[in-house]
């Protein structure tokens, strides 16, 4: 049976950095991935939000993964909130010192997995886990080859990094599952029209949230509230454009243009504790899922590689395994923090059924107007001061 010394399951964003960041490091590392590449970086299926945090920028760029985003992302320093038919501008770089930078998470993935072929990196597409073995002191991980045959592979440590639907998780002995589900979802669309404006627009409107975003100058990507239950069908694209422009009104429009995408987001909430078990490890979605508002799920997947990369290469380079002991306590800072930000926007700006609860929303909406406090909140929290801001330096040694 062929040994290495780290088994990765999964080639999204966290398995994809790990394993770039040890094989610089001297690391043996395999991934294993049950889609194609072609799915991976194609299929308008595994698009996903588009925002990174300037720490997440930072370890992008410290990895060697980063000179396309720098040349094709586009900077931004600031959102729009858009509420009660007004537009209010925070300023992150003046409110936390910070920037962001709007590159889509897909791009991304595709841009990491050829630094990752070139550098010698090992991925085996279609190659599906369907087994987890001996985890608390020597893994084995048993696959299915694109041709059907079964196979198993031997590692010191096993990381999964299979999504939010992952597998690995349910392989973690004594894991305790948090969650919430929220009372609604999102569509999404992927136009050929120019942006709304020139930064994202969170609108908050009584018929429901709309978010405003883009891939490019040309591009625009698009979100509005609907009902969990919400069926493709109901929503033609004249309904899409019309119900963005209702929510929009008064602040900006829409022109409509070629819909590329179209897509249902359901919004939750996870967490599992621990986050490890013997020479197992999470990471990404696998170990917490976050509604999408504020587009926090690739940075929280990047804070804990950051984490996890530093212990693993610790125990190899140093023979101490300190870190790795401690691996769920030090992720769980950020994944918490990430939780809150995300929930708190989810809550600030999604239209709510329970009268009390709407009522609690407009008093924040009115606060978050008068307060630079809390403007300076949702700042520090958008631009990621304590969450891929506490890692951003870290990883300077490989
Ligand atoms: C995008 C997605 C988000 O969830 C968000 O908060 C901001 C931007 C996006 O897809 O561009």
């Amino acid at each position: 049976m062929r040994r290495v010394q780290v088994a990765i399951v999964g080639a999204g964003p966290a398995g994809l950095l790990l394993a770039h960041l040890l094989r610089r490091a001297g690391v043996e590392a395999v991934v294993l991935e049950a889609r194609s590449r072609a799915y991976l970086e194609t299929s308008p299926h595994r698009i996903r939000a588009g925002v990174l945090e300037w720490g997440t920028k930072e370890i992008a760029l410290r990895a060697g993964v980063g000179e396309r985003m720098l040349q094709e992302g586009l900077e931004h320093r600031g959102v729009y909130l858009a509420f009660h038919g007004e537009a209010l501008h925070l300023d992150f770089l003046a409110l936390s010192g910070k920037t962001i930078w709007v590159y889509g998470q897909q791009y991304l993935v595709r841009d990491m997995i050829r630094h990752h072929l070139e550098a010698g990196g090992e991925i085996l597409f279609e190659h599906e886990v369907v087994g987890l073995e001996g985890l608390e002191e020597a893994p084995v991980l048993l696959y299915r080859t694109p041709e059907g045959r079964e196979g198993r592979l031997a590692s010191e440590f096993v990381v999964g990094a299979d999504g939010s639907h992952s597998l690995a998780r349910q392989h973690l002995p004594g894991a305790r599952v948090q969650q919430k589900t929220y009372p609604f979802a999102w569509l999404g669309i992927l136009a050929e029209t120019p942006p709304a404006a020139e930064e994202l627009i969170y609108a908050s409107h009584p018929r429901g949230f709309a978010l405003f975003s883009m891939r490019s100058p040309t591009l625009s990507r698009n979100y509005l509230q609907v009902r969990p239950d919400e069926k493709l069908e109901a929503w033609p694209e004249e309904r899409i454009w019309e119900e963005l422009n209702w929510r929009l009104e008064g602040v900006a429009e829409v022109k409509p243009g070629p819909l590329l995408e179209k897509s249902l987001t359901p919004m939750r909430s996870l967490v599992v504790e621990p986050m490890q078990y013997g020479r197992f490890f999470l990471v990404g979605d696998a170990a917490h899922v976050v509604p999408p508002t504020g587009a926090k799920g690739m940075n929280l997947a990047f804070c804990d590689v950051a984490v996890l990369c530093r212990a693993l290469l610790a125990y190899y380079q140093e023979g101490d395994s300190s870190l790795l002991n401690r691996y769920t306590q030090d992720a769980l800072r950020h994944v918490w923090q990430a939780e809150l930000f995300s929930y708190w926007m989810t809550t600030l700006l999604h239209t709510l059924e329970d009268p009390f609860e709407e009522a609690l929303r407009q008093a924040k909406l009115r606060h978050l107007r008068e307060s630079p406090h809390l403007q300076r909140f949702l700042a520090e929290n958008y631009v990621g001061l304590y969450t891929s801001g506490r890692y951003a330096d870290t990883l300077l040694h490989v």
